[in-house]
C-alpha cells in the first residue's frame, strides 16, 4: 500500500510517499523558519497561509522524486493534530480532497503518534514494548509503547515542553529564532561545570518534568552576570546539560518502572546530539537498547505521518465523515491497532 502523508501542525509543510512493501519511496520538506524569523516565533496565520502556497507543489514534486503518479496512491494520511489550527486545517483539508478525487481512504494522524513512530522508519526498527521520550517544541512525555497504537503516558511536562525551553533561553540569550539547534551549537564551545543548574523535578518520585524553574534560573544567571560571550556559551553548555541530565534520569526511571528493555527516543530535542549521546551512554551502563529517527525525522516531517497512516490504514482505521482538525488531542485517546498488533 503506498500512503501519501501530509504535515502542517506548525511551521514545516512536509509531504512523504511511503510503500508498506518498499518502505519510504519519497519525501520532500519546506521549512518555514525563514519566514517567521523576524517576528522571533511562529505566526499562526503566516503559517497557515504558507502552507497553502506549498503543499500541492510539494506533493508533485514527491511524486515525481519517487517516480509515481496520483493514481498510484492507495491512501491519504494527514496531521490532524495537535497543533496550530488554521495550520492543521490546511492539510486536513487537502489530504480529504485528495483522497475524495481519487476515491481513496483517508485517514487522521496523531502528530505525536508520528513522532513517535518515526524511528520505526530506519534499519533495525525498535520492537515493542518499548518506552518513548517525546521531546518537541509542545510536548515533553514518557510514554509506555506496549503496541503501536496503545499508549500509556507515563509523565509529562507541567508547564514547559523541553524544545520551548530550549527556545525560550536561547531566546533570552540573545540566540534568535529557532533557538534550540543555535543553542546546542554554541553549548559545544561551552563548559557546562562553570554555574550550577538544578535538575528539576529528580529529587522527588514521579515521572513528570517541568522546565520552567530551569528557565528562570538561566535567566537569573544571565541578567546578573557579565554578559561576555564566553558567559553566554558556558551557560548554553550548563543549561543543555542540566536538561540532558534530568530527562536521563526520568528515562532510567521509566524503564525501571516499566521494566522495558527499549527506549525510542523522538521529536525535535531529539536531534540533540548531546542528549543522543546522554541516553546512549544511560542505555548501555543500564543494559538497554535505545533508537532514534535519523537527525531529519526528528523535526517534523511528512515521512512519520505517512509510516503511521499507514499502519492505521492497514489496521482498517480510516477518517469518520466529517472534516475535524484538533489543536489538543490526548495520545492516550487513539483507538488501539487489534488487527495490526495481532
Ligand atoms: O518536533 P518539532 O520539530 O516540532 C514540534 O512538534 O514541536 O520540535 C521542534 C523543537 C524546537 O523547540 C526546537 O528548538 C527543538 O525542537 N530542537 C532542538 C534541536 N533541534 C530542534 N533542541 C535542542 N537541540 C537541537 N539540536
Ligand atoms: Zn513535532
Amino acid at each position: 500500500m503506498i500512503v501519501l502523508g501530509i504535515e502542517t501542525s506548525c511551521d514545516e509543510t512536509g509531504v512523504a510517499l511511503y510503500d508498506s512493501d518498499a518502505g519510504l519511496r519519497a519525501h520532500t520538506l519546506f521549512s518555514q523558519v525563514g519566514i517567521h524569523a523576524e517576528y522571533g516565533g511562529v505566526v499562526p496565520e503566516i503559517a497557515a497561509r504558507d502552507h497553502v502556497r506549498k503543499l500541492l507543489p510539494l506533493i508533485n514534486q514527491c511524486l515525481a522524486d519517487a517516480g509515481l503518479g496520483r493514481s498510484d496512491i492507495d491512501g491519504v494520511a494527514y496531521t490532524a493534530g495537535p497543533g496550530l489550527i488554521g495550520a492543521l486545517l490546511v492539510g486536513t483539508a487537502t489530504g480529504r480532497s485528495i483522497a475524495l478525487a481519487l476515491d481513496r481512504p483517508a485517514v487522521a494522524v496523531h502528530h505525536m503518534e508520528g513522532h513517535l513512530l518515526a524511528p520505526m522508519l530506519e534499519e533495525d526498527p525498535p520492537e515493542c514494548p518499548f518506552v518513548a521520550l517525546l521531546v518537541s517544541g509542545g510536548h515533553t512525555m514518557l510514554v509506555e509503547v506496549r503496541a503501536i497504537g496503545t499508549y500509556r503516558i507515563l509523565g509529562e511536562t507541567l508547564d514547559d515542553a523541553a524544545g520551548e525551553a530550549f527556545d525560550k533561553t536561547a531566546k533570552l540569550l540573545g540566540l534568535g529564532y529557532p533557538g534550540g539547534p543555535a543553542l546546542a551549537s554554541l553549548a559545544e564551545e561551552g563548559d557546562a561545570d562553570r554555574f550550577r543548574f538544578p535538575r528539576p523535578m529528580t529529587d522527588r518520585p514521579g515521572l513528570d518534568f517541568s522546565f520552567s524553574g530551569l528557565k528562570t534560573h538561566t535567566r537569573n544567571l544571565w541578567l546578573n552576570g557579565d554578559q561576555q560571550d564566553s558567559t553566554r556559551a558556558d551557560i548554553s553548555a550548563g543549561f543543555q546539560q542540566a536538561v540532558v541530565d534530568t530527562l536521563s534520569i526520568k528515562c532510567r526511571r521509566a524503564m525501571q518502572h516499566t521494566r522495558a528493555q527499549q527506549l525510542v527516543v523522538a521529536g525535535g530535542v531529539g536531534a540533540n546530539l548531546a542528549l543522543r549521546q546522554g541516553l546512549r551512554r544511560t542505555g548501555k551502563k543500564y543494559g538497554w537498547k535505545v533508537s532514534y529517527p535519523r537527525l531529519e525525522f526528528c523535526t517534523d516531517n511528512g515521512a512519520m505521518i505517512a509510516f503511521a497512516g499507514c499502519q492505521r490504514l492497514l489496521a482498517g482505521q480510516t477518517a469518520g465523515p466529517s472534516l475535524q482538525a484538533f489543536a489538543r488531542w490526548p495520545l492516550d485517546q487513539l483507538p488501539p491497532m487489534e488487527e495490526l498488533n495481532a
